[in-house]
């Protein structure tokens, strides 16, 4: 990666992570705007499958219609505004539960009880409002802003990157998800999991149960908003299963998604949702061939979820904590350019995205 004359130095003020007004920034200027995981096509198989979430103060719900294509609509009755749904099921229509209108899986006015006959009341008028909904390698991502670029154009190259690594990415099905709150912003959780500065002071178990810490890399890729990791796989007799087959790749797509392939081909991710300027929720999700978690991968989510996953917990509440010190002057990052697991180019990137989001 080429160090710009213009990536920051130093790590940025405590105030980019505590300051409610930059928060609000962020969610208007870059949460509302920018591409957010929804939930794998696989966790939504059949017409009538729905999953309900939330970017920030935004309750959504993708769908598959009766056509077997994934849509998203906000999730709010246009009657009087109660959220509809929640959480996943199947269902034939979407019913409103506080006076019972109804709607097609495309997001038409089906029913509203007591309407028939009345003046005045235009059924064809009334529709749920749609988002705008793309496919990432078998991932469902939105966008609240209907003139978001298409994936392949916000994020170029990445997803055919993605396939020749892990050809069979797309034939991947949801397996096992655990997820949780951080007590900290959610840029410091991107910037703890996009360095590996800290892998060998803390994650040591990471550094020799799955990859090989000499090899580890960070690079931007190309002019995409994303951050390719890299890493040999750990061959070593600690490896924490027969990692033989393939190395290590995790492409990480601003603000708040990662694609991790495991080596030997298991596919995992990590996305975040914000929550508040010091409270995120983090969810750790795995995608195997048909959908089950055998023994192994068993084996790797327990080891991952109480080494990797429980480790960076304890760090961002402390992160968070002493970024609201009034003693904190902002560091010198530490960039090689040789780059490898000690270098926080990818922190100057993060950096650069996140001022060009929030200050432009
Ligand atoms: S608010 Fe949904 S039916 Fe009245
Ligand atoms: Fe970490």
């Amino acid at each position: 990666m080429d160090v710009s004359p213009t990536m920051p130095a130093r790590a940025l003020a405590g105030r980019y992570y505590t300051s409610p007004e930059v928060f609000a920034r962020a969610r208007d200027r870059l949460f509302h705007r920018s591409w957010q995981f929804a939930c794998h096509a696989s966790q939504i198989p059949a017409p009538g499958d729905y999953f309900a979430f939330s970017i920030l103060d935004q309750d959504l719900v993708v769908v598959r219609d009766r056509d077997g294509a994934a849509r998203c609509f906000y999730n709010v009755c246009q009657h009087r505004g109660h959220v509809l749904v929640e959480g996943t099921g199947r269902t034939r229509l979407l019913v409103c539960p506080y006076h019972a209108w109804s709607y097609e899986l495309d997001g038409a006015l089906r029913n509203a009880p007591g309407t028939r006959g009345l003046p005045n009341f235009d059924r064809e008028s009334v529709c749920l409002t749609e988002v705008r909904l793309d496919e990432f390698c078998g991932f469902l991502f939105v966008s609240l802003d209907p003139d978001a670029p298409p994936m392949e154009r916000a994020f170029p190259g990445v997803a055919q990157a993605v396939r020749a690594f892990c050809p069979d990415v797309e034939d991947r099905k949801f397996a096992h998800e655990h997820d949780t709150q951080e007590s900290c912003n959610w840029l410091v959780a991107v910037e703890n999991y996009n360095e590996c500065y800290h892998c060998k002071v803390v994650h040591r178990d990471f550094a020799s149960g799955v990859i090989d810490p000499q090899s580890y890399n960070i690079r931007a890729f190309g002019a995409a908003k994303c951050l390719h990791h890299t890493a040999r796989a750990q061959t070593s007799k600690t490896a924490w299963y027969d990692t033989s087959g393939s190395d290590y790749a995790s492409f990480f797509l601003w603000p708040a998604f990662s694609l991790q392939i495991y080596p030997s081909g298991l596919v995992n991710t990590y996305h975040w949702r914000p929550l508040g300027a010091e409270a995120t929720h983090v969810y750790r999700g795995w995608y195997s061939r048909d959908g089950a978690v055998d023994d192994r991968l068993q084996r790797v989510i327990d080891l991952d979820r109480d080494c990797t996953f429980a480790e960076d917990l304890q760090l961002l509440r402390r992160v968070q904590r002493g970024l609201g010190s009034r003693g904190y002057r902002p560091g010198p990052l530490v960039i090689s350019p040789s780059e490898g697991i000690d270098s926080e180019h990818s922190i100057g990137k993060l950096q650069e995205w996140m001022c060009e989001a929030v200050d432009a």
